[in-house]
């Protein structure tokens, strides 16, 4: 299979590059087209380099000639299937700046999908990852494919367009799209200002971990490794124009997670400081899978398990983290003016 796989060089998108190699091996050839924002980190798939079946492109899926130049896949032969995972993907900097949100979430997705349309109908997939954020926040019970969507902040609103747009050319030009939306995912080489990697490298480091307002708010915690399979088997078994929920099952409260970081690195909780709230701040996601369930896939991973071999994955990988956060001090600086102690 050929693959065109945007925003590779992030978190969820170098693991499922990795999935798919350690997987398909030489069967698989895989274009990595990635703009290399400040979460673009190309060394992640360093082992991949000058390999036949491995192409690291740098471009930008909002602009429609970097895309042209992916859709050809490694060799010039074209490509099967997308999964576009290019994304602006943090929340905090969607309240800092939201413009990039809607050119990258928004836009970005429309120039891939008019791309398509020339490439249909030899292409066989196009799957737009999307988020449990943009049904919004739910109190109890779990969100179903057919919940309206509700998104409450600039990164879910854009997200929310992306998705709709995916399923509106779909529709409209019978293009073999699929949406898929996973709840919040954590495992190896995520950036290190989201909740889990951010806490566990600044407890390595003894330095606070800022909880947001009550420590309450709850997420469906997915392990990447069971993202990954779950989108590769979606690729095989998914049914056009239609959209998959892929949660996790496990979903915690902030202060859980917190405390249990704090117990498998041996540090004390005084580290835990009480800040200020995030502004809309999401309670609870939560999702209902048994649509992904029912086609003969569930995310068999242990949570405790997963949980603790990530942490040893950010303490056993500290140069890889250190020098991200060292080249982070603007967004750092926002950060901590936003989020001073009460
Ligand atoms: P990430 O921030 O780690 O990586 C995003 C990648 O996209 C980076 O490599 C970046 O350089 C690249 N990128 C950004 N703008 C681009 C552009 N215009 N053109 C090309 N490349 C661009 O993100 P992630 O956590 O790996 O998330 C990947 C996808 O999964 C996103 O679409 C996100 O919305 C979705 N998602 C993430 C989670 C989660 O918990 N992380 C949960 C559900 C869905
Ligand atoms: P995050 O990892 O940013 O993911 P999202 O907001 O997309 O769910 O945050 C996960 C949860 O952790 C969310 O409820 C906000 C909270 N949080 C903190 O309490 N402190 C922090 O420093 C961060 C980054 C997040």
């Amino acid at each position: 299979m050929r693959y065109l796989v945007t925003g590779g060089a992030g978190f969820i998108g170098s693991n499922f590059i990795r999935h798919i190699f350690n997987k398909y091996g030489s069967d698989a050839q895989v274009v990595n087209l990635d703009k290399l924002t400040y979460a673009g980190i190309r060394e992640n798939l360093a082992e991949y380099e000058g390999k036949k079946n491995y192409r690291f492109l740098h471009g930008d899926i909002a602009k429609q000639e970097d895309v042209a130049e992916a859709y050809k896949g490694v060799d010039g032969t074209g490509v099967d299937v997308v999964v576009n995972f290019a994304a602006e993907t943090h929340v905090d900097r969607s309240l800092m700046e939201a413009g990039t949100f809607i050119e990258t979430d928004v836009h970005g997705v429309l120039v891939l999908l008019e791309e398509a349309r020339k490439h249909a109908p030899k292409l066989r997939r196009f799957v737009q990852i999307s988020t449990d954020e943009v049904y919004g926040s739910i109190e109890t019970g779990s969100f179903v494919e057919g919940d309206p969507l509700n998104p409450r902040n600039p990164y879910s609103a854009s997200k929310a367009g992306g998705d709709r747009m995916a399923y509106a050319y779909a529709q409209t030009y019978d293009l073999p799209v699929i949406v898929t939306r996973a709840s919040n995912n954590f495992g190896p080489f995520q950036y290190p200002e989201k909740l889990i990697p951010l806490f566990v490298t600044n407890a390595i480091d003894n330095q606070p971990l800022p909880l947001y307002g009550d420590g309450k708010n709850i997420r469906d915690w997915l392990f990447v490794d069971d993202h990954c399979a779950a989108i590769d088997f979606l690729i095989g078994k998914g049914e056009n124009s239609e959209t998959y929920n892929i949660g996790g099952g496990n979903e915690r409260e902030n202060r859980e997670i917190t405390f249990k970081i704090l117990e498998i690195l041996g540090k004390p909780e005084s580290l835990i400081k009480r800040v200020a709230d995030r502004v809309g701040h999401d309670r609870r996601y939560s999702l209902d899978s048994e649509k992904l369930a029912a086609l003969g896939f569930r995310c068999d991973t242990n949570f405790d398990q997963a949980l603790e071999r990530t942490v040893r994955w950010y303490a056993d990988n500290e140069p890889w983290w250190r020098a991200i956060k060292e080249r982070s001090a603007e967004y750092k600086a926002y950060y901590d003016k936003q989020y001073g102690a009460k």
